[in-house]
This record gives structure tokens, sequence and C-alpha cells, in this order.
């Protein structure tokens, strides 16, 4: 379906007032150019860069039923997947442009990295729908677990087990995996979709539920912009669709310049 608007039309509606309420999703694709490779991406994608590890499907390493009786390939990628000394990308800045503006109504992020935190995104606005390294528990009996131990295994790519002598559960940090719930408030939040009055979705493949169905909550007759290397989920069905297709770091600092804040986003980004 061809769309009725284009980029210009959707700074417009912000320059004038008409949007004020944006609600954004994120995936990995917005944190590539910090250096974190994506999922599913042809070649670069982590799903593709795992047959060493003899998997018996690629998201199998993400799987709680495949990691309770084998934690060891997730362990030897979680140093790469671990946030380091990551900086924040000009779309992560982007967002907390939006958040310092009054625009944000709310962020959901499929990301574990934390970089929406450490871009300025205040966490009041912010659902880590898959949850986040900075806890673990046993993945069996739920026991709590020591940062620092945690922090080595990570280091070591060695397996983590349960502290208490009768439980013999592999530790797995509080991120979300297949096979589990994701956080409670994630019912509640998503309550915010069909608030917004333009909805931003970037970085992802939207293959994986309950996040990539989102979108379609938008209420209809709102714009919804999508800014990803390739078009996603049932982006083009409505007629009030964008779909921006390129680098997010790109496109932002495009729509940037269209609405005059270009050197503050720089700015910010730089800070
Ligand atoms: P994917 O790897 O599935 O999708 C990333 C999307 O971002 C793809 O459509 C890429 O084309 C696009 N992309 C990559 N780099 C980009 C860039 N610089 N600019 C614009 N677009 C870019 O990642 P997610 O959709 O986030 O969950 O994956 C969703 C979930 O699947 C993850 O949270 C993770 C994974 O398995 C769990 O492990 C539970």
């Amino acid at each position: 379906m061809d769309s009725k608007i284009d980029i210009q039309t959707i700074a417009d509606r912000i320059k004038n007032g008409q949007v004020t309420r944006i609600v954004v999703l994120t995936g990995a694709g917005i944190s590539t150019s910090a250096g974190v490779p994506d999922f599913r991406t042809p070649n670069t994608g982590l799903y593709d860069k795992l047959a060493p590890l003899k998997l018996p499907y690629p998201e199998a390493i993400f799987h709680i039923s495949y990691f309770s009786h084998t934690p060891e390939p997730f362990y030897a990628i979680a140093r790469c997947r671990h946030p380091g000394n990551l900086k924040p990308t000009i779309s992560h800045a982007f967002l907390a442009l939006l958040a310092k503006k009054n625009l944000l109504h709310f962020l959901f992020t499929q990301n574990i990295d934390g970089l929406e935190e450490d871009a300025g995104v205040p966490a009041d606005k912010v659902l880590w729908a898959h949850g986040n390294w900075k806890s673990q528990h046993c993945w069996k009996c739920k026991a709590e677990y020591p940062d620092d131990l945690m922090k080595t295994a990570i280091q070591t790519g060695e397996v983590p087990y349960c502290l208490r002598p009768e439980c013999d559960g592999a530790i797995k940090p509080d991120v979300v995996f297949f096979g589990q719930s994701l956080p409670a408030e994630f019912d509640v939040k998503q309550s915010h979709v069909p608030e917004a009055d333009l909805m931003l979705v970037m970085g992802t493949s939207l293959k994986v539920a309950p996040c990539s169905q989102l979108p379609r909550l938008a209420k209809e007759g709102i714009p919804r912009v999508l800014i990803n290397m390739e078009r996603t989920g049932d982006f083009g069905n409505r007629e009030e669709d964008l779909c921006i297709l390129g680098s997010c770091d790109d496109d932002v600092r495009q729509l940037a310049d269209l609405l005059g804040w270009r050197d503050e986003l720089e700015g910010l980004w730089k800070d």
C-alpha cells in the first residue's frame, strides 16, 4: 500500500504540536553501531555464528529448557553480549532527546544492553521487556547469586552453579529467555500503545512475540514509522505507515535535520 505520509510530514506534525505522545519500540539494530551484533542479520548476526556450538537450532542458546540441561553455550558467548564499556549510539541519544522534549510517551526495548538509560532516557519511561544483566538467580531454585562471582563467570566463560549444596542448577542472568514470561509490567505498560499519536519502531525484525505485536496495538489512523534496514512486521499494511529503510543512525540524523534539532542531538550524544 502506498503511504500517505513522508518524513517531512512526520517532522511537520512534531514541530506544529500535532504529535505529542510518541511510543517507541526498539531492538538490536539500534545498538549494532555501538559494537553489539544483532541476532538475525545474515552473516553478521549472532545466530549465524553459532555453528561451532552445535546447538539444535540457534535460538536454543536463549531457551530456558535447553539452558536447564546445557548452559555451556550461553556462557561461551555471554562475554560478547554483556554490556562492557559500550557507548550509546546517536539513535539512543535521539530517544533521550524525545524524552527531554516531553515527546516520549513510552519506550519498549527488547535490548538488554542498558544503553537507553546511559543515553539519558528516564528509567520511568522505559520497559526493558527482555530483562537485564543487573542481577542473576539459579534457574532451578531461584536463589540469588553474588554479582562479583557472576562477573568472573562471564569473563572466564565458566558456568556458575547455585551455591546451595542441595541444588545443582546453573545461574542465569535475569534476562528473559524463550520459554519464560516477560516482566509483569509488560501487560500494564502495553496500554500506552493505543494512547500514542505516533508509533516509532527502530532496529527490530519484529520476529519475537509479544513485542512484535505492539505496533498492531497502535490506534488506526496514527502514523507508524519504521526505521530499519529492512521492512518488518506488518509495516506497509496501513496508509499511515512510513518505512524509512537504512541505518537508524543516518535516519535519526535526517529526521533531526528536518526538525531543526541536529545540533542539540549531536551535543546530547557527545556529552
Ligand atoms: P534482530 O536481529 O532479529 O533484528 C534486528 C533488525 O535490525 C533487523 O531487521 C536488521 O535489519 C535491523 N538492523 C540491524 N542493524 C541496523 C542498523 N544499524 N540500522 C537499522 N536497522 C538495523 O533483533 P531483534 O528484533 O531485537 O530475544 O530481536 C528480538 C529478540 O530476538 C531479541 O531481544 C532476542 C532475540 O532472540 C531473546 O533472546 C529472548
